[in-house]
């Protein structure tokens, strides 16, 4: 058994609390490898960003999860490294989809955890979060629930459409579970591929596709059933056009890649929504970079000539979703 507070980590109370206070967002940023850890420490440490390292169980199965659980642990001390004093990390385990799996990450130092029933029925979400939040609260970590499903991939949970969070269920599920936030669904999904085109309608002056709104309305009538919960969206990636374009310029196959506007995770991030899930724009940036280095560079074959540009874009595109979508910069000085 290790704790969070050995490894210098801490859990999502107090971030949160002070997200819903000041109207921003905690960037939930996915990481696999030591590029994209790299990448979302330089972007926080830089801008004094509060962060959560999110770890899904397929995360865990490709880079071994006592690697993992030691990176996040150098990444406290590399933040330190980098002149930050007081870095705010928290590392979770996203979609997990059993108590076991749950249990696991606490005992390895995880400091949040995601419980995600939301493909059971109403009461067995209820049971088995229930069971985690038992385990979780007596160390300390902090455990977000989902309820609605959103469509496409949750790692191994796998939906072919959405089913909006239903407002009227909230109260009950928030209080039953003891969970200390909530993942809903309001219109976003997990991938690239977020709209079919015939949802969206498209803009007259560039062609591209522009999707459906999110279901604000729903958001409000959550809120204001749980007035002060922190409430989490899932499947936020934007889908940025240029990484697209880069990627089939580059010799890719991404047609009709669309993502949630940023306006629209912006409005999100000044409500109760205080965490944001971006993983599918991390892996556009990176592959844009090593497609383009590895097309203009033919007879390269030195990783770091490639891994290096990539782990710098995705620099870019963490300091621009901390300052100018989520609004968390200079939070955790
Ligand atoms: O919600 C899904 C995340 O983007 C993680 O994806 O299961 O492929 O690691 P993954
Ligand atoms: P995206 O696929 O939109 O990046 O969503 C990631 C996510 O929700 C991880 O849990
Ligand atoms: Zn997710």
């Amino acid at each position: 058994m290790v704790s969070f507070k050995e490894l210098g980590l801490v859990n999502t109370r107090e971030m949160f609390k002070k997200a819903i206070n000041g109207g921003y967002a905690i960037p939930a940023f996915n990481f696999n490898n030591m590029e994209q850890m790299q990448a979302i420490i330089k972007a926080c440490a830089e801008t004094k960003s509060p962060v959560i390292l999110q770890v899904s169980s397929g995360a865990r199965k490709y880079a071994n999860q006592t690697l993992l659980r030691y990176m996040a642990q150098g990444a406290v001390e590399y933040a330190k490294e980098l002149g930050w004093e007081n870095p705010q990390i928290a590392l979770h385990l996203d979609h997990g989809n059993s108590f076991e799996l749950c249990k696991s990450c606490v005992d390895y130092g995880f400091s949040s955890v995601m419980i995600d029933g939301s493909a059971l029925p109403y009461e067995e979400n209820i049971e088995l979060t229930k069971k985690v939040v038992e385990y979780a609260h007596r160390y300390d970590v902090t455990v977000e629930a989902e309820l609605g499903v959103l469509a496409g991939v949750e790692d191994e949970v796998q939906a072919e459409e959405s089913h909006y969070t239903k407002p009227e269920e909230v109260i009950d599920f928030a209080t039953r579970t003891g969970c200390d936030s909530l993942a809903i669904s309001i219109g976003t999904s997990h991938g690239a591929y977020k709209f079919t085109p015939e949802q969206c309608t498209v803009d007259p002056a560039t062609g591209r596709l522009v999707p459906p709104p999110l279901a604000f309305d729903i958001l409000d009538a959550i809120m204001e059933k749980l007035p002060g919960f922190p409430i989490v969206l899932h499947g936020s990636s934007s889908v940025p056009q240029e990484y697209v374009d880069i990627i089939n310029t580059y010799g890719g196959k991404m047609p009709n890649a669309v993502g949630i506007p940023e306006d629209q995770l912006r409005k999100a991030a000044k409500s109760a929504v205080c965490k944001i899930n971006i993983d599918s724009d991390s892996r556009l940036a990176f592959t844009a970079a090593v497609r383009k280095v590895l097309a203009e560079n033919p007879g390269e074959f030195d990783p770091r000539k490639y891994c290096g540009p990539a782990r710098d874009e995705m620099e870019r595109l963490y300091k621009h979703k901390i300052i100018e979508v989520l609004g968390s910069d200079g939070k955790a000085e």
